[in-house]
């Protein structure tokens, strides 16, 4: 299965999403690649920031032939994320065709439910090519005890894609664990931010499963 973390806004939560999946599915003993397809090249950065032996490779992969050059290398693999890129249509639509699942990683804020309509618009043009691809948000950096979240879901709604029920809430475990190569599942496995990876990987694997069925 590969799994796109796809959203042409900076500052969403991909990188952060990408490295804790990746991280909760080679703990469970999965064989996990994380593509970097951020010219920024974060992911790289967090591999290379990292001391402990690594949990999985990381490769860069920034370049709009992804999709062409990604299925050879994902056989080796039981799982694959992509780390997506910023701005970059092309590169978007390289890594969109490159997934089975997107993953849409959206912050409860207007701003943020707004500028999604173009990674759906962009989503609904490689169905079209692709049709067993499936895509869903994700609500990142949810404020515990406010009711913005639960609105964003509803403005959301207009969208033609589903949002997931597991979400993840603003932590700083997330920042903290990144600035040292590591994830959360890691430094704090029982961990309340490593529950909410593992209920957000069940929501995938349930996408993909469906996806197997239709
Ligand atoms: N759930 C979260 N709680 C706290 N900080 C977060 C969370 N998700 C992301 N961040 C922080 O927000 C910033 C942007 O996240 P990042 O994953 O780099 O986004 P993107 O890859 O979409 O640009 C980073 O500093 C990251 O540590
Ligand atoms: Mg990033």
């Amino acid at each position: 299965m590969i799994v796109g973390v796809l959203n042409q806004k900076g500052g969403v939560g991909k990188t952060t999403i990408a490295v804790n999946l990746a991280a909760h599915w080679a703990r469970a003993g999965r064989r996990v690649l994380l593509v970097d397809a951020d010219p920024q090249g974060s992911s790289l950065a967090w591999s290379s920031a990292r001391e402990r032996d690594p949990l999985f490779p990381v490769v860069g992969m920034a370049k709009p032939s992804l999709h062409r050059d990604l299925p050879a290398l994902a056989r080796n693999y039981d799982l694959v994320v992509i780390d997506g890129a910023p701005r970059v249509n092309e590169l978007a639509r390289s890594a969109i065709l490159a997934s089975d699942i997107v993953l849409i990683p959206v912050q409860p804020s207007p701003y943020d439910v707004w500028a999604a309509a173009d990674i759906v618009q962009l989503v609904g043009e490689a169905q079209g090519f692709k049709p067993g691809l499936r895509a869903a948000f994700v609500i990142n950096r949810k404020i515990a005890k406010t009711a913005i979240g639960r609105d964003v879901s509803a403005i959301l709604d207009s969208f033609p894609l589903p949002v997931l029920d597991a979400a993840l809430r603003q932590r700083v475990i997330y920042a903290e664990s990144a600035a040292q190569g590591l994830s959360v599942p890691e430094v704090q496995p029982r961990g309340e931010a490593a529950r909410e990876i593992a209920a957000l990987a069940k929501g995938i694997a349930d996408l993909h499963l469906q996806r197997e069925a239709a």
